[in-house]
Protein backbone atom coordinates (compact mmCIF):
# COMPACT_ATOMS: atom_id res chain seq x y z
CA UNK A 1 0.00 0.00 0.00
CA UNK A 2 1.09 3.43 -1.03
CA UNK A 3 1.16 6.53 1.37
CA UNK A 4 -0.08 9.81 1.38
CA UNK A 5 0.37 13.08 3.44
CA UNK A 6 -1.48 15.81 2.72
CA UNK A 7 0.51 18.89 3.71
CA UNK A 8 -1.12 21.86 2.09
CA UNK A 9 -4.25 23.86 3.34
CA UNK A 10 -3.75 27.73 4.40
CA UNK A 11 -3.03 27.48 8.43
CA UNK A 12 -5.22 30.44 8.51
CA UNK A 13 -6.04 29.52 12.65
CA UNK A 14 -2.24 30.15 12.92
CA UNK A 15 -1.88 33.17 11.53
CA UNK A 16 0.31 34.97 11.14
CA UNK A 17 3.06 31.64 12.11
CA UNK A 18 1.71 30.43 8.89
CA UNK A 19 2.57 33.26 6.47
CA UNK A 20 5.89 32.61 5.73
CA UNK A 21 6.51 29.36 6.84
CA UNK A 22 3.86 25.97 5.84
CA UNK A 23 2.33 24.56 9.53
CA UNK A 24 3.70 21.21 8.41
CA UNK A 25 7.17 22.56 8.69
CA UNK A 26 6.51 24.11 12.10
CA UNK A 27 7.89 22.83 15.48
CA UNK A 28 6.36 20.34 17.54
CA UNK A 29 8.65 20.46 20.38
CA UNK A 30 11.95 18.85 18.39
CA UNK A 31 10.74 17.58 15.32
CA UNK A 32 9.11 19.58 12.57
CA UNK A 33 5.22 18.79 12.58
CA UNK A 34 5.62 16.76 9.49
CA UNK A 35 7.70 13.95 10.86
CA UNK A 36 4.81 12.50 12.88
CA UNK A 37 2.54 11.88 10.54
CA UNK A 38 5.31 10.70 8.13
CA UNK A 39 6.61 8.31 11.15
CA UNK A 40 3.25 6.61 11.44
CA UNK A 41 2.76 5.65 8.15
CA UNK A 42 6.00 3.79 8.53
CA UNK A 43 5.19 2.00 11.27
CA UNK A 44 2.30 0.92 9.42
CA UNK A 45 5.17 -0.48 7.05
CA UNK A 46 4.40 2.08 4.31
CA UNK A 47 7.41 3.25 1.90
CA UNK A 48 6.16 4.83 -0.76
CA UNK A 49 4.39 8.31 0.15
CA UNK A 50 3.51 11.41 -1.58
CA UNK A 51 4.16 14.53 -0.22
CA UNK A 52 1.24 17.06 -1.43
CA UNK A 53 1.94 20.56 -0.36
CA UNK A 54 0.71 24.16 -1.64
CA UNK A 55 3.06 25.16 -4.34
CA UNK A 56 5.02 27.82 -2.35
CA UNK A 57 6.38 25.29 0.16
CA UNK A 58 7.47 22.35 -1.73
CA UNK A 59 10.92 23.85 -2.44
CA UNK A 60 10.92 24.01 1.51
CA UNK A 61 9.42 20.14 2.12
CA UNK A 62 12.09 18.85 -0.15
CA UNK A 63 14.73 20.27 1.41
CA UNK A 64 13.93 18.70 4.87
CA UNK A 65 12.54 15.44 3.54
CA UNK A 66 14.35 14.44 0.20
CA UNK A 67 13.70 11.88 -2.11
CA UNK A 68 13.46 9.58 1.11
CA UNK A 69 17.01 6.70 0.28
CA UNK A 70 18.27 8.12 2.85
CA UNK A 71 15.27 6.50 5.14
CA UNK A 72 15.37 3.32 2.97
CA UNK A 73 11.74 4.59 1.72
CA UNK A 74 10.95 6.83 -1.79
CA UNK A 75 9.28 10.01 -1.24
CA UNK A 76 7.47 11.71 -4.40
CA UNK A 77 5.85 14.81 -4.42
CA UNK A 78 3.14 17.19 -5.73
CA UNK A 79 1.32 20.12 -5.15
CA UNK A 80 -1.91 21.42 -4.96
CA UNK A 81 -2.86 24.62 -6.45
CA UNK A 82 -5.24 25.18 -3.98
CA UNK A 83 -6.82 24.16 -0.90
CA UNK A 84 -9.96 22.54 -2.25
CA UNK A 85 -10.46 19.61 -0.06
CA UNK A 86 -8.84 16.73 1.22
CA UNK A 87 -10.56 14.38 -0.94
CA UNK A 88 -8.48 16.19 -3.77
CA UNK A 89 -5.33 14.39 -2.76
CA UNK A 90 -6.71 10.96 -4.47
CA UNK A 91 -6.64 12.90 -7.73
CA UNK A 92 -3.30 14.81 -7.65
CA UNK A 93 -2.04 11.33 -6.51
CA UNK A 94 -3.34 9.37 -9.07
CA UNK A 95 -0.45 8.52 -11.22
CA UNK A 96 1.76 7.80 -8.48
CA UNK A 97 -1.16 5.50 -6.47
CA UNK A 98 -1.36 3.68 -10.39
CA UNK A 99 -4.59 1.44 -9.66
CA UNK A 100 -2.98 0.75 -5.75
CA UNK A 101 -4.76 1.58 -2.62
CA UNK A 102 -3.88 4.09 -0.43
CA UNK A 103 -3.93 5.43 3.34
CA UNK A 104 -3.94 9.18 3.65
CA UNK A 105 -2.63 10.92 6.61
CA UNK A 106 -3.46 14.61 7.35
CA UNK A 107 -0.03 16.53 8.35
CA UNK A 108 -1.25 17.96 11.04
CA UNK A 109 -2.20 14.78 12.60
CA UNK A 110 -0.20 13.55 15.65
CA UNK A 111 -0.66 9.90 16.90
CA UNK A 112 1.30 7.86 19.47
CA UNK A 113 0.07 4.64 21.22
CA UNK A 114 1.06 1.35 22.26
CA UNK A 115 0.33 -1.22 19.85
CA UNK A 116 -0.45 1.40 16.84
CA UNK A 117 2.29 -0.02 14.54
CA UNK A 118 0.74 -3.57 14.73
CA UNK A 119 -2.43 -2.18 14.27
CA UNK A 120 -1.44 -0.32 11.24
CA UNK A 121 0.13 -3.35 9.56
CA UNK A 122 -2.71 -5.40 9.97
CA UNK A 123 -5.27 -2.63 8.58
CA UNK A 124 -3.00 -2.32 6.11
CA UNK A 125 -2.33 -5.43 4.10
CA UNK A 126 -4.88 -6.20 2.06
CA UNK A 127 -7.29 -4.06 2.42
CA UNK A 128 -10.58 -4.03 0.99
CA UNK A 129 -13.15 -1.00 1.00
CA UNK A 130 -12.01 1.99 3.64
CA UNK A 131 -10.88 1.83 7.16
CA UNK A 132 -11.16 5.40 9.13
CA UNK A 133 -9.73 5.29 12.92
CA UNK A 134 -12.36 7.02 15.20
CA UNK A 135 -11.87 8.72 18.75
CA UNK A 136 -14.31 10.04 21.23
CA UNK A 137 -13.52 13.26 21.89
CA UNK A 138 -15.69 16.19 23.89
CA UNK A 139 -16.38 18.58 21.20
CA UNK A 140 -17.01 16.39 18.33
CA UNK A 141 -18.69 19.18 16.53
CA UNK A 142 -15.52 20.01 15.25
CA UNK A 143 -14.88 17.15 13.43
CA UNK A 144 -16.46 14.12 10.76
CA UNK A 145 -18.64 11.98 13.53
CA UNK A 146 -19.65 8.43 13.13
CA UNK A 147 -22.54 7.08 14.87
CA UNK A 148 -23.09 3.05 15.18
CA UNK A 149 -25.76 0.40 15.73
CA UNK A 150 -25.94 -2.00 18.57
CA UNK A 151 -23.32 -4.31 16.73
CA UNK A 152 -20.99 -1.31 16.74
CA UNK A 153 -21.09 -1.41 13.04
CA UNK A 154 -21.03 2.06 11.26
CA UNK A 155 -24.61 3.87 10.15
CA UNK A 156 -23.79 7.33 9.51
CA UNK A 157 -21.15 10.09 9.18
CA UNK A 158 -21.72 13.73 8.99
CA UNK A 159 -18.95 16.32 8.32
CA UNK A 160 -19.26 19.21 11.29
CA UNK A 161 -22.78 18.43 12.59
CA UNK A 162 -24.67 20.71 14.84
CA UNK A 163 -26.09 17.69 16.50
CA UNK A 164 -23.79 14.93 16.97
CA UNK A 165 -25.33 11.35 16.96
CA UNK A 166 -22.00 10.37 18.83
CA UNK A 167 -18.64 11.58 20.26
CA UNK A 168 -16.77 9.58 17.75
CA UNK A 169 -14.66 11.75 15.69
CA UNK A 170 -12.87 10.46 12.47
CA UNK A 171 -9.41 11.45 12.50
CA UNK A 172 -6.96 12.19 10.10
CA UNK A 173 -5.86 8.73 9.34
CA UNK A 174 -7.81 6.45 6.33
CA UNK A 175 -6.62 3.42 4.58
CA UNK A 176 -8.74 3.24 1.19
CA UNK A 177 -8.87 0.58 -1.78
CA UNK A 178 -7.94 1.17 -5.42
CA UNK A 179 -11.48 2.21 -5.93
CA UNK A 180 -10.84 5.70 -3.79
CA UNK A 181 -9.72 7.57 -7.20
CA UNK A 182 -12.43 6.62 -9.24
CA UNK A 183 -14.93 7.51 -6.21
CA UNK A 184 -13.13 11.18 -5.91
CA UNK A 185 -13.17 11.63 -9.41
CA UNK A 186 -17.24 11.55 -8.69
CA UNK A 187 -17.10 13.94 -6.36
CA UNK A 188 -18.50 17.42 -6.87
CA UNK A 189 -17.64 20.29 -4.30
CA UNK A 190 -19.66 20.97 -1.24
CA UNK A 191 -21.44 24.07 -0.37
CA UNK A 192 -17.49 25.19 1.05
CA UNK A 193 -16.56 24.54 -2.31
CA UNK A 194 -14.17 21.49 -1.05
CA UNK A 195 -14.11 17.95 -2.47
CA UNK A 196 -14.65 16.26 0.93
CA UNK A 197 -13.16 13.90 2.55
CA UNK A 198 -16.39 12.64 4.32
CA UNK A 199 -18.60 12.23 1.12
CA UNK A 200 -15.14 9.73 0.26
CA UNK A 201 -16.12 7.98 2.96
CA UNK A 202 -20.61 7.85 2.58
CA UNK A 203 -19.79 5.94 -0.33
CA UNK A 204 -17.50 3.68 1.07
CA UNK A 205 -20.41 3.42 3.68
CA UNK A 206 -23.39 3.23 0.90
CA UNK A 207 -21.36 0.17 -0.12
CA UNK A 208 -21.52 -1.50 3.34
CA UNK A 209 -17.55 -1.33 3.07
CA UNK A 210 -16.27 1.19 5.65
CA UNK A 211 -14.60 -0.18 8.04
CA UNK A 212 -14.39 2.06 11.66
CA UNK A 213 -11.11 1.54 13.98
CA UNK A 214 -12.04 2.79 17.53
CA UNK A 215 -8.92 4.26 18.95
CA UNK A 216 -9.04 3.60 22.88
CA UNK A 217 -7.71 5.26 25.37
CA UNK A 218 -4.06 4.06 24.98
CA UNK A 219 -4.15 6.21 22.08
CA UNK A 220 -2.88 9.72 21.71
CA UNK A 221 -4.75 11.79 19.10
CA UNK A 222 -3.43 15.29 18.30
CA UNK A 223 -4.50 17.93 16.42
CA UNK A 224 -1.80 20.75 15.86
CA UNK A 225 -3.76 23.55 14.03
CA UNK A 226 -4.22 26.35 16.91
CA UNK A 227 -1.96 28.12 18.80
CA UNK A 228 -2.92 26.17 21.95
CA UNK A 229 -3.17 22.78 20.09
CA UNK A 230 0.07 23.62 19.25
CA UNK A 231 1.90 24.19 22.12
CA UNK A 232 -0.28 21.30 24.02
CA UNK A 233 1.22 19.01 21.64
CA UNK A 234 5.36 20.10 21.85
CA UNK A 235 4.37 19.91 25.85
CA UNK A 236 2.85 16.19 25.15
CA UNK A 237 6.02 14.96 23.24
CA UNK A 238 8.65 17.13 25.45
CA UNK A 239 7.08 15.25 28.54
CA UNK A 240 7.27 11.80 27.36
CA UNK A 241 10.16 11.84 25.30
CA UNK A 242 11.99 13.60 28.88
CA UNK A 243 10.64 10.85 31.10
CA UNK A 244 10.90 8.11 28.81
CA UNK A 245 13.99 8.51 27.17
CA UNK A 246 12.39 7.95 23.55
CA UNK A 247 11.26 9.97 20.79
CA UNK A 248 8.09 10.52 19.24
CA UNK A 249 7.86 10.75 15.73
CA UNK A 250 11.38 9.87 15.27
CA UNK A 251 11.31 8.62 11.53
CA UNK A 252 15.09 7.70 11.46
CA UNK A 253 14.16 5.53 14.46
CA UNK A 254 11.58 4.47 12.90
CA UNK A 255 13.35 3.23 9.38
CA UNK A 256 15.76 1.34 11.75
CA UNK A 257 13.23 -0.38 13.79
CA UNK A 258 11.54 -1.26 10.80
CA UNK A 259 14.80 -2.51 9.23
CA UNK A 260 15.11 -0.15 6.09
CA UNK A 261 18.37 1.42 7.18
CA UNK A 262 21.33 -0.58 8.95
CA UNK A 263 23.41 0.83 12.35
CA UNK A 264 25.92 2.10 10.27
CA UNK A 265 23.05 4.25 8.14
CA UNK A 266 21.12 5.22 11.33
CA UNK A 267 24.86 6.42 13.11
CA UNK A 268 26.29 8.73 9.24
CA UNK A 269 21.81 10.48 10.10
CA UNK A 270 22.98 11.48 13.33
CA UNK A 271 26.36 13.38 12.36
CA UNK A 272 24.47 16.20 11.11
CA UNK A 273 22.40 16.77 14.35
CA UNK A 274 24.66 16.03 16.69
CA UNK A 275 25.00 19.22 18.37
CA UNK A 276 20.90 19.26 19.24
CA UNK A 277 21.42 15.91 20.95
CA UNK A 278 18.76 14.97 18.34
CA UNK A 279 21.61 12.93 16.78
CA UNK A 280 22.64 11.65 20.04
CA UNK A 281 19.13 9.75 20.54
CA UNK A 282 20.17 7.73 17.39
CA UNK A 283 23.57 7.18 18.21
CA UNK A 284 22.69 5.45 21.86
CA UNK A 285 20.22 3.12 19.83
CA UNK A 286 22.64 1.46 18.26
CA UNK A 287 25.22 0.97 21.07
P1 LIG B 1 -7.53 22.11 8.02
O1 LIG B 1 -7.01 22.18 9.40
O2 LIG B 1 -8.96 21.87 7.82
O3 LIG B 1 -7.13 23.42 7.22
P2 LIG B 1 -5.80 24.26 7.28
O4 LIG B 1 -4.62 23.42 7.63
O5 LIG B 1 -5.68 25.04 6.02
O6 LIG B 1 -5.99 25.23 8.54
P3 LIG B 1 -7.00 26.43 8.85
O7 LIG B 1 -8.34 25.81 9.12
O8 LIG B 1 -6.36 27.01 10.08
O9 LIG B 1 -6.97 27.41 7.70
O10 LIG B 1 -6.74 20.99 7.21
C1 LIG B 1 -6.40 19.78 7.80
C2 LIG B 1 -5.15 19.26 7.13
O11 LIG B 1 -5.39 18.99 5.76
C3 LIG B 1 -3.97 20.20 7.17
O12 LIG B 1 -2.79 19.41 7.32
C4 LIG B 1 -4.00 20.86 5.82
C5 LIG B 1 -4.57 19.80 4.94
N1 LIG B 1 -5.38 20.28 3.82
C6 LIG B 1 -4.79 20.41 2.58
O13 LIG B 1 -3.60 20.14 2.41
N2 LIG B 1 -5.56 20.77 1.52
C7 LIG B 1 -6.89 21.06 1.65
O14 LIG B 1 -7.53 21.40 0.65
C8 LIG B 1 -7.47 20.96 2.96
C9 LIG B 1 -8.91 21.27 3.16
C10 LIG B 1 -6.69 20.56 4.00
Amino acid sequence: MKGIILAGGTGSRLHPLTIGVSKQLLPVYDKPMIYYPLATLMQGGIREVMVITAPEDADAFYRLLGDGTQWGMALDYAVQPAPTGIAESFLIAREFLDGEGCTLILGDNLFHGWGLSDLLQKTFVGATGATVFAQEVHDPERYGVVTFDEQGTATSIVEKPDQPGSNWAVTGLYAYDHRVVSYAESLRPSARGELEITAINQIYLDHGELNVSKFGRGMAWLDTGTFDSMVAASEFVRVLEQRQSTKIGCVEETAWRMGWISDDQLVALAQPLLKSGYGDFLVNLVS
